[in-house]
């Protein structure tokens, strides 16, 4: 594979420009820099006007930002309701009939929810969740497929002041049960099953699963939805639609603190243990509010919006519930696969609900690729005006297929570059203001500080270095659950005054920002964040294996690849599929190895620290730099040599 430098290489060939087209400029909300120029002269006060502008507040603020390194505050002192802004607003000013929600389930039955209706079935679930014993300042666990009830189910707990941990359903009972017991949440939230490719895969199963090894939830609703056979505990287990049948329809929204927790959602680090970041309420909906509109230069009464993350992500979070709702925007949801029933089920969709905005993954793009263009070229995607991408560096090959096959040449394209923790897009082009250049994502939006720094931590004008972010932002991170010292330590540390999560990035002569992936003991697969040493401890786990060591390899598709390098206990043996599978009942799938080798030995220093350096580079078939500092050097061959003659998946 030699890809892998590609976006690097890109610094040194990559010329082409992107200018916004007169005709999108026409339309579009910010064409100039007036918007850069204003956050440039005072950051709070542009946010401040942000925050009045585009939220509801039922108490107004009295201090803007308060901020004692690494902990903020914002909008201290004002009063609002999330789900109020999301649905009640949009209601009251007459968009009562105006769809919020196109749902398209993977079987192909379709449901178009308007915001009266959505506000209607919030209410009654918020008083389930009353009626359930929930209370303000709770922890709600939500495991669920991509349906409209996971929206109802995290606006409800909005509505009511508790806060939602949404666990993805490709999660193992495992991983739900570690993050119901650290958030020791009350209800837990599923559903009997979700259909992916044309089958119903159980979730109830798996929830019971884990309530069994939870001690703190007392009640579990249940969404009809895979009519899969489940088995409902009597007293713990309720029918959602029976709950909701009885529901009481008027649940007024309580003003919150701006500070209120709104959700804490579950991210890998670089140890073993996923942090629980926390977000909560006026700072973060005005972050995801005021990026939705400009990023995706929204107009509410003519776009179709469509993001295909899944709710149990940050993208989610931001980009489907908080951001598009408040903005009153009509979008599309979207239950299943991207191949199901045929490889043309995106461009389906966007013909369907003539889609303007699409806003999805580079791992996405990369397998659209490779199913040909002749998927998209059998629909019509001219509703298309705008394209986004999100979850790893897009490398400007798929960029380029992207902007001629689905945009037909002339939909800009946002690359936005953000985390978990960072709540909303951080640096990204304004599409009617921004040259873009494929593979970069141009440069930190209006009221966002960033820089980069090298390892000594002084600021680095043109070429590579750590991304930092310079000043606090309302949608940032405002811990780790119950854990205020790894916060400290996980993320300012490394550079002194400056947030830091691990992404390596360049500047090129134009002063453009090239993201190149992590630089820790993190992988991106598929746009998907997963610590080695959590794949190392599943694998550890297992009674055959002595050690691991596990390192993320460039992938053509997926972007990163997880190949892992295991030593078993002295004469046992056991199958490379039996340890791939350990690994997704303790994490999930999308944390089981590509590829497992098997060796005696795991390269290390003469101190004993494994050398992933080293693993990295037969991963990727490089050649070995410097092997000086290797213990027995004869182990290192012997991989080599392995890895040469190990048949490729694709
Ligand atoms: C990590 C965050 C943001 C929602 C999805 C992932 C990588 C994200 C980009 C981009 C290059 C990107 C970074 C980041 N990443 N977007 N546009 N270009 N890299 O959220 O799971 O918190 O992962 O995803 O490495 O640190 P997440």
């Amino acid at each position: 594979m030699t890809e892998n430098h590609e976006t690097i290489d890109a610094l040194q060939w990559e010329k082409r420009t992107f200018v916004p087209s007169e005709a999108f400029k026409k339309n579009s909300l910010v064409v100039g820099t007036h918007l850069y120029d204003e956050a440039n002269v005072d950051y709070e006060s542009f946010w401040a006007r942000q925050a009045s502008e585009l939220v509801a507040w039922q108490k107004p603020w009295d201090t803007v930002c308060e901020w004692e390194l690494p902990f903020s505050k914002w909008f201290v002192g004002g009063q609002l309701n999330v789900s109020y802004n999301c649905l009640d607003r949009h209601v009251l000013a007459g968009k009562g009939d105006k769809v919020a929600i196109h749902f398209e389930g993977e079987p192909g039955d379709t449901r178009a929810v308007t915001y009266a209706q959505l506000l209607d079935e919030v209410q009654k679930f918020a008083n389930v969740l009353k009626g359930l014993g929930v209370q303000k300042g709770d922890r709600v666990n939500i495991y669920l497929p991509m349906i409209v009830e996971a929206a109802v189910a995290m606006l409800a707990c909005a509505r009511i002041g508790a806060a939602h941990s949404v666990v993805f359903g490709g999660f193992s009972s495992q991983a739900l049960a570690d993050r119901i017991n650290d958030a020791e949440a009350k209800v837990l939230i599923t559903a009997d099953g979700g259909y992916r490719r044309g089958e119903v895969f159980p979730l109830k199963p798996q929830a019971d699963e884990a309530v069994e090894n939870t001690s703190t939830i007392t009640s579990v609703v249940v969404v009809q939805r895979g009519n899969n056979p489940v088995e409902m505990k009597a007293g713990r287990d309720h029918w959602y639609h029976e709950l909701m049948a009885t529901a009481d329809a008027d649940c007024p929204a309580e003003p919150m603190d701006s500070e209120q927790l709104l959700f804490l959602l579950y991210t890998s680090g670089t140890t073993g243990k996923p942090k629980g970041i926390m977000h909560t309420t006026g700072g973060y909906l005005t972050h995801v509010t005021y990026t939705h509109k400009y990023v995706f230069d929204l107009n509410p009464e003519k776009d179709i919006y469509w993001c295909t993350a899944d709710v149990g992500w940050i993208t989610g979070h931001s980009y489907i519930v908080y951001g598009p709702l408040s903005n009153g925007a009509t979008q599309v949801m979207y239950e299943g696969a991207p191949n199901f029933p045929g490889n043309d089920r995106m461009w389906q969709i966007i013909e369907k609900y003539k889609v303007t905005i699409f806003y999805t993954a580079p791992t996405a793009i990369r397998t659209f690729m490779k199913w040909g263009v002749e998927e998209p070229a059998k629909h019509d995607l001219s509703s298309l005006r705008l394209l986004g991408s999100v979850g790893e560096p897009i490398n400007p090959e798929a960029w380029m297929w992207y902007h001629e096959n689905i945009g037909g040449g002339n939909c800009p394209i946002v690359d936005t570059w953000w985390q978990t923790e960072t709540g909303g897009i951080m640096i990204s082009p304004l599409p009617g203001a921004t040259t873009t250049k494929p593979g970069s994502a141009t440069f930190p939006l209006p009221g966002i500080g960033a820089e980069l720094l090298d390892d000594e931590g002084k600021h680095v004008e043109h070429g590579g270095g750590y991304l930092t972010l310079t000043h606090p932002w309302p949608g940032m991170l405002r811990g780790i659950w119950k854990d205020p010292e790894r916060f400290k330590e996980a993320y300012w540390s490394r550079f002194e005054g400056s947030y830091f999560a691990g992404d390596g990035a360049k500047l090129d002569d134009d002063g453009y920002l090239w993201l190149l992936g992590r630089v820790d003991d993190v992988m991106n697969v598929s746009g998907h964040r997963i610590s080695t040493t959590e794949v190392e401890s599943a694998l550890v786990s297992h009674p055959s294996v002595a050690e691991a060591a596990v390192v993320g390899a460039n992938d053509a598709t997926t972007g990163q690849a997880i190949i892992a390098y295991v030593t078993l206990v002295g004469g046992m043996e056991v199958d490379e599929q039996v340890l791939r599978n350990h690994v997704a009942g303790e994490i999930g799938a999308i944390a089981k190895p590509k590829t497992i080798y098997f060796t005696p030995e795991l390269p290390k220093t003469r101190s004993g620290k494994i050398m992933r350096r080293l693993l990295r580079d037969v991963a990727e078939g490089r050649n070995l730099g410097d092997t000086t500092t290797l213990a027995d050097a004869s182990v290192v061959n012997e991989l080599q040599k392995r890895a040469s003659e190990a048949p490729s998946e694709d």
